[in-house]
């Protein structure tokens, strides 16, 4: 089949093949630690879509070869600028343009929905993704580390640690319990603090002290397994860790159509 052969369209159903294919982003050193590493996650995108198009933040386009899904783009409208949250090709469908189409498919929704630019973070060694962005006239705006923390080891906990208190938890609840992942805000007295609970561990919103992160793990524990491992998103080069990858923030600016 050639690329003739190739339309791309709102995914409509199919949510759990989109989902597959959306895991394939995922760096291998991240693996467990996005959203899209639950195994619901096809479940978020079909409640995602149950919202009426002109009110959805996250739109899924896919590229079909009749009706196979060859390869799958999920936006987010972030105000001015419409953000790439990923973009996977199935294996078959590679070097046969798919990429490209579901970009330039990024640029018109852009265009439609009046955002001035398209941003999007790439793993600073996935060569294939980075060579598709730049052809395409995407540069390098910033960027990011996801730096993991730890062992995250509740014994460590100061004695008399103020608690933390779980904030909303009804609501982060039934969201995990339905998605496989969720933003829990938690507060002490002096901090307040979001943490994502993921299929593999806790991105936590920013870095708390020492005896605050092990009084976390300990109050945490009494509701949730114990993660396998917690890591913040650091974009200012300031925090100590183990880096599990690197993402190079791109940019593209989408001119308004001349009327
Ligand atoms: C990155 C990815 C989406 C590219 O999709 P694709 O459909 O194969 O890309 P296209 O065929 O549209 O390629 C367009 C251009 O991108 C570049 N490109 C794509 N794959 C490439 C590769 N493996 N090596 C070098 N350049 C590559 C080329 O310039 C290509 O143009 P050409 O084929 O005329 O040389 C695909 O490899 C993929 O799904 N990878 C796994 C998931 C992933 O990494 N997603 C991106 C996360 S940021």
């Amino acid at each position: 089949m050639g690329p003739a052969d190739l339309v791309v369209r709102d995914v409509e159903d199919g949510f759990e093949e989109a989902a597959a294919l959306l895991r394939l982003v995922v760096p291998t050193p991240c693996a467990g630690l996005t959203p899209y590493d639950s195994d619901r996650f096809g479940r978020f995108l079909a409640a995602a879509h149950a919202v009426p198009r002109p009110h959805r933040t996250l739109l899924l386009r896919g590229t079909f070869a009749n009706d196979d899904l060859a390869g799958v783009a999920d936006w987010r409208v972030l105000g001015s600028s419409l953000f790439l949250n990923g973009v996977a090709v199935a294996p078959a469908w590679r070097r046969n343009g798919v990429g490209r189409r579901l970009l330039l498919d990024g640029v018109a929704l852009a265009r439609r929905l009046g955002c001035g630019a398209i941003e999007l973070d790439v793993a600073s060694d996935n060569a294939a993704a980075a060579a598709l962005y730049e052809r395409l006239g995407f540069t390098e705006v910033g960027g990011s580390s996801w730096v993991s923390l730890g062992e995250p080891n509740a014994g460590e906990a100061p004695a008399g640690s103020s608690t933390w208190r779980l904030a909303d938890w009804p609501a982060f609840a039934a969201h995990h319990a339905a998605y496989g992942f969720g933003d829990l805000g938690v507060r002490r007295a002096d901090a307040t603090l979001t943490v994502r609970v993921l299929p593999g561990g806790w991105r936590l919103g920013a870095v708390p002290g020492p005896g605050e992160l092990a009084a976390l793990v300990r109050d945490l524990s009494d509701v949730l397994p114990a993660p396998e491992r917690m890591f913040v998103v650091d974009e200012s080069a300031d925090v100590d860790g183990t880096r599990l990858a690197i993402f190079r923030r791109l940019r593209l600016e989408v001119k308004p159509s001349p009327r």
